[in-house]
């Protein structure tokens, strides 16, 4: 049978539960307080019980840690917060031994400041090569254009010349000590198809591609008619038919820096390398895409998979959800390819918190990930999401988000989402670290019963659901068939061999037509596997998978 993106394949990617590792908030292995890579891998039986088949590691390379390790000086090297090189040899032999995939994370949009290309940059005269592997301009008493960082403020910093004047600025769509590369430069693409070989040749079997829709820019510079906007736009789901929507796609066609036309011929030389290599190497785009272009970064000739933002910011309600999946899934079908669905990352608020917090929160965010599990299709899991933690309250003097910065405060950022795992139920830092310094983020009073040592013993925690739902969920196979609930806050769909999902999302519990009534209930993002006389209806906040005899 031909390979279709519903079907399961013989491609680890198509079907793949990937877990998220932040390195610096995993596991802390030499007792300096800090995650690091020696933690991640005496971790790996744990991750190997939760039913995960690969790794990626968000970066670990030398940095300032200006982002959190996002501001790259070196993408062939490790940090020695994190550990060496050797280090990652044997994370990714390990993993391998227990049958885990290794991706890594590529940021090829930018570079740190302490890169030596941009320290070179600094130190050599304007229209310099040096400079031309960055975006610098001329600037007078205005940035050379209108472009907005995504993290607020101006997209240009002027730097200082040799001379000591005020010289050219810039370009960092993102953190000032972020410049963005000018991939129109060939030294800039033949060093990336470098790095790509280097970690392919240390038998890493995929990358994470950050700001994937940014690499190329309209080289005129041109003002763009509404930055600001644009960069709300990005985070729209562009479909939704309305005026609004309509605008915002414009905005983004428009764009001089994202979801540019070059990026196809990036991609397609980028392809070309991770196909030369032995075994299904594969890259997945972070590229924050309206649905109706997601399939520009996945084809034979692109990279192989696009994040699925949706449940990251999809509605607690049945309605949009359904309507939210059948977009998503169409949207790479139509190149071929399978949906991926993320309901986190360190990006973005914990789902708990996102969806109400609290014990409403928690209910919600088990109910979700049992509606992704249950779809075609690979799936991304931030870790401490399966542990159920919500975001971390923190003080505004514990934040370390350029994003709190540069908007002043204006944003808290995306530190509470990035506070270090708790492993032991004790108190702070709960196994975390041997260390008696305190963790980079402090952890919250009250997360002992979430620890993983708490819930490893609780047959209705949350781990134990990640743990079922993940080993559950290679039983399905085929199209997503929705089902008429009658209810627009229930919605159910079917998968082959009777296996059926439903999720409640009013607040009134759900009568079960006669088919599920009769059907085997496989899991319950309530309780597991007792249900005692909760059989016949679902309650608000719950989702079920069924085993319907026929
Ligand atoms: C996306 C990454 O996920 C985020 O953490 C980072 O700040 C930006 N790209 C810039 O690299």
């Amino acid at each position: 049978m031909a390979d279709s993106p519903t079907s399961i394949s013989d491609k680890w990617w198509h079907s793949a539960a990937v877990y998220q590792v932040y390195p610096r908030s995993f596991f802390d292995g030499n007792g300096d307080s800090l995650g690091d890579l020696v933690g991640v891998q005496s971790k790996l039986p744990y991750l190997k019980k939760l039913g995960i088949d690969a790794i990626w590691l968000s970066p670990f390379y030398p940095s300032p840690q200006h982002d959190s390790g996002y501001d790259v000086a070196d993408p062939r090297d490790v940090d020695s917060i994190y550990g060496t090189l050797s280090d990652t040899q044997s994370l990714i032999d390990a993993s391998h031994e227990l049958d885990i995939k290794v991706m890594v994370d590529l940021v090829p949009n930018h570079v740190s400041i302490d890169h030596p290309w941009f320290q070179a940059a600094l130190a050599s005269p304007p229209g310099s090569k040096e400079r031309a592997r960055f975006h610098f301009l001329d600037a007078g008493e205005q940035p050379p254009n209108n472009w907005v960082s995504m993290f607020g403020g101006p997209a240009w910093t002027q730097i200082t010349e040799a001379n000591g004047e005020l010289g050219q600025c810039y370009l960092h769509v993102f953190d000032s000590s972020q410049p963005d590369l000018n991939w129109t430069n060939p030294d800039v693409a033949a060093d990336w198809i470098d790095t790509l070989k280097f970690w392919l040749d240390r038998g890493v079997d995929g990358f994470r591609v950050d700001v994937a829709h940014g690499l190329a820019k309209d080289m005129t510079y041109a003002d763009l008619p509404d930055p600001v906007g644009l960069t709300e736009a990005l985070r729209f789901d562009l479909d939704d038919g309305s005026t609004e929507a309509a605008e915002r796609r414009l905005l983004i066609e428009n764009s001089g820096f994202f979801d540019r036309d070059e990026l196809q011929e990036i991609y397609r030389e980028w392809r070309k390398v991770l196909d030369s290599y032995p075994g299904d190497r594969m890259a997945v785009s972070e590229a924050w895409v309206p649905a109706h272009r997601a399939g520009r970064y996945v084809s034979p000739t692109s990279l192989h998979q696009i994040f699925g933002f949706d449940f990251l910011v999809v509605a607690w309600s049945a309605s949009v959800m359904q309507e939210t999946i059948k977009k998503a899934i169409a949207a790479v079908q139509a190149v071929g390819a399978p949906p991926t669905w993320a309901l986190s990352n360190h990006d973005s608020p914990r789902v708990v918190t996102r969806l109400g917090g609290g014990e409403t929160g928690l209910a919600r965010a088990r109910a979700l990930a049992m509606v992704a599990h249950a779809l075609p299709g690979s799936i991304y899991v931030y870790q401490g999401e399966e542990l159920g933690l919500p975001d971390a309250p923190l003080a505004d003097s514990d934040r370390e988000d350029p994003v709190f910065f540069r908007t002043n405060g204006a944003q808290k950022g995306r530190d509470g989402a990035r506070v270090p795992l708790p492993w032991t139920a004790s108190s702070a830092p709960y196994g975390f670290t041997e260390s008696e310094s305190a963790t980079w983020l402090p952890q919250p009073d009250h997360w002992s019963q979430l620890s993983v040592e708490a819930e490893d013993f609780d047959a209705a925690s949350t781990l134990n659901l990640y743990r079922a739902s993940l080993d559950q969920r290679e039983q399905f196979r085929g199209e997503v068939r929705f089902i008429d609930s009658g209810d627009s806050e229930v919605m159910i769909f079917a998968r082959d061999n009777g296996i059926h999902m439903a999720v409640n999302t009013g607040l009134e519990a759900y009568s079960l037509p006669e088919f599920l009534l009769e059907a085997e209930i496989m899991l319950d993002s309530e309780v597991v596997k007792i249900l005692g006389d909760k059989t016949e209806v679902l309650p608000p906040n719950c989702a079920r998978w069924f085993r319907v005899f026929t």
